[in-house]
């Protein structure tokens, strides 16, 4: 699968400013700084979209289906528009993965298949967490503030439990309660969860490159 990087980049750009946010530039600028390359990075490495450009565009597509579940959800519940405004659902969305910003390191590993006995090589990454080993949800939040982004208390912790309780540390009552409460005080959680599934389960099933090889 190949991206339109360029595209998808003025996209995510543009669906950011749409919220009126103060703060979007200086977070796009940090998130392409050199350390973070956001705007190139695979979304996986042996998973949905492991190729440049793929992080970004599993962002978009994270927002596109969110936004349509909440018009789905809106038809249903109107009395929860304020809890999924627009604007929060753009940001969490897009912004639930920027902790894979600084994650990959491009590789070339030898292909498990040679070429009539000739060694063939594949581009493929390594990941490193040395960065800011600090967790996914937890990274992409910070990051986030660090970033510049006037950001809401809801919006963090959607994007911090994006997870949901993939990203609870066993047996650990107190952030299995955070977690229940976080989704329980803001819809926004459980919309930016479900969206994230539909999109790496389903839109992106399937796209994985070089799966022979990884
Ligand atoms: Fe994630
Ligand atoms: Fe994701």
């Amino acid at each position: 699968m190949d991206f339109n990087l360029k595209a998808d980049k003025a996209e995510f750009i543009q669906l950011l400013r749409s919220t009126g946010r103060e703060g979007v530039d200086d977070l796009v600028e940090y998130l392409d700084d050199g350390r973070n390359h956001f705007f190139t990075a695979p979304a996986s490495v042996s998973h949905h979209y492991n190729k440049d450009g793929g992080l970004l565009r599993h962002s978009l597509n994270v927002c596109q289906v969110a936004l349509k579940l909440r018009e789905l959800v809106l038809g249903m519940r109107p009395d929860l528009e304020f809890e999924l405004n627009e604007a929060s659902v753009i940001i969490a969305s897009l912004l639930h993965d920027i902790c894979k910003a600084d994650i990959y390191v491009p590789t070339r590993r030898k292909s498990k298949k040679p070429s009539n006995g000739i060694p063939v090589f594949v581009d493929t990454y390594n990941v490193d967490y040395s960065n800011f080993p600090m967790g996914h949800g937890e990274k992409s939040a910070i990051m986030a503030l660090w970033g510049g982004l006037d950001i809401t208390q809801e919006e963090l912790l959607a994007i911090r439990w994006h997870m949901t309780a993939w990203d609870l540390p066993f047996q650990s009552v107190e952030l299995t309660k955070c977690l229940n409460v976080a989704r329980d005080k803001h819809p926004l959680c459980s919309l930016v969860q479900l969206a994230d599934g539909v999109a790496a389960s389903l839109i992106e099933h399937n796209t994985k490159d070089n799966e022979e090889d990884l």
